[in-house]
């Protein structure tokens, strides 16, 4: 292993630029050469590759994005399209590579590894926290803290207008950033994918808090969610069968894939960037690095895919006893 290549895939998130700092930082330390490639696998279709050292990476740890840039790649998803990238891998010399991203660029990862028996290592970089295998993926408590901070100033105008706010927040098929999001704002529901909450415990609910003297409410909605078609068409449902209840709704959106990591983001990159490394110069991979209480722990890439973490549900019943 004298040649490692690094690059991030799939919808960006808080944290891979820690992660990519890492990368090359390790693979320096050992006297490894470390490649990035531009823009996920369409720079590695596209030979789209730059040679990076220590000082590459300097002053990028406390930065948003990537600095390597991401793609979601049609391309690579075809047998014609991995085979150019191998190809390219081959020709520059990359020994094995490092993908940061999410399922949709560990699915491809695996298949490097299973079509061309090629060593690949995965960093979790994806806002969603719904890989198996670890409790945080790179970008989660970001984006956590993102949408409190921004759902903290929309209750500042809930409470002045005495309005009913449902307010989205992204996290794909799964409700992880909703429910942690929601108990941290004092959501009176929090409407996730994985537990279903029909319309009619909704409004009794919110009638209950009416009761109760709660003047203005939020209900944090995860994208994925499916008590209404979508956020719009509940909250206009809502309005018809509580018309006293004035809703607006907030689609939060890519504001929450952005801005500098936290912390927590920082030092979990970087923690992971360095296992990475350490793990295919051991001639270990086709498996993902993670954490799990507190201890860095590997899994492998299939079970990371397939392997379902179970959403918390006691934090739904605690939420709910905040809100009587
Ligand atoms: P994320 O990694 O954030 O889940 P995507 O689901 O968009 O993001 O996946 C990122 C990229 O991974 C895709 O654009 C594609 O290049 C690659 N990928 C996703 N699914 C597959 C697949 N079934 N086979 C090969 N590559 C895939
Ligand atoms: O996977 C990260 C994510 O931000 C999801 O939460 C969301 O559903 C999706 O990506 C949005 O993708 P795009 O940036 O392509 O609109």
């Amino acid at each position: 292993m004298n040649t490692i290549g690094v690059l991030t895939s799939g919808g960006d998130s808080p944290g891979m630029n820690s992660a990519i700092r890492s990368v090359v930082r390790a693979c320096a330390n050992y006297d490894k050469k470390c490649i990035g490639i531009v823009r996920g696998y369409s720079g590695l279709i596209e030979n789209n590759t730059k040679v990076l050292n220590t000082r590459s990476v300097r002053g990028i740890i406390n930065r948003g994005g990537t600095f390597l840039y991401s793609a979601r790649c049609e391309e690579f998803k075809s047998a014609e399209g991995r085979k150019k990238a191998f190809k390219n891998l081959k020709d520059a010399g990359i020994d094995g590579l490092i993908v940061i991203g999410g399922d949709g660029s560990f699915t491809g990862a695996l298949k490097l590894e299973e079509e061309f028996n090629f060593p690949v290592v995965g960093i979790p970089g994806t806002i969603d926290n719904d890989l198996f295998g670890t409790s945080h993926t790179l970008g989660y408590d970001t984006a956590l803290n993102t949408v409190m901070e921004a759902i903290d100033k929309i209750r500042d105008t809930a409470i002045s207008h005495h309005r009913l706010f449902f307010v989205e927040v992204m996290g794909a098929d799964a409700g992880y950033i909703a429910l942690n999001s929601g108990l941290a704002i004092g959501a009176q529901e929090i409407l996730i994918p994985e537990v279903n909450m029909s319309f009619d415990n909704l409004i009794n609910s919110l009638k209950k808090s009416k009761t109760a003297g709660k003047t203005s409410s939020i209900i944090v909605v995860a994208e994925g969610d499916k008590t209404g078609k979508n956020v719009f068409e509940l909250a206009s449902r809502i309005e018809e069968t509580l018309p006293k209840y004035e809703t607006r709704v907030s689609v939060l959106g890519h504001i929450q894939r952005g801005g500098s990591p936290t912390c927590f983001d920082r030092v979990l990159g970087t923690q992971l960037g360095v296992k990475a490394v350490e793990s295919l110069i051991d001639g270990k991979h086709g498996s993902m690095v993670g954490i799990q209480n507190g201890k860095i722990v590997f899994t492998p890439l299939s079970k990371a895919l397939k392997g379902k973490t179970k959403i918390n549900k006691e934090l739904l019943r605690i939420s709910r006893i905040m809100n009587t």
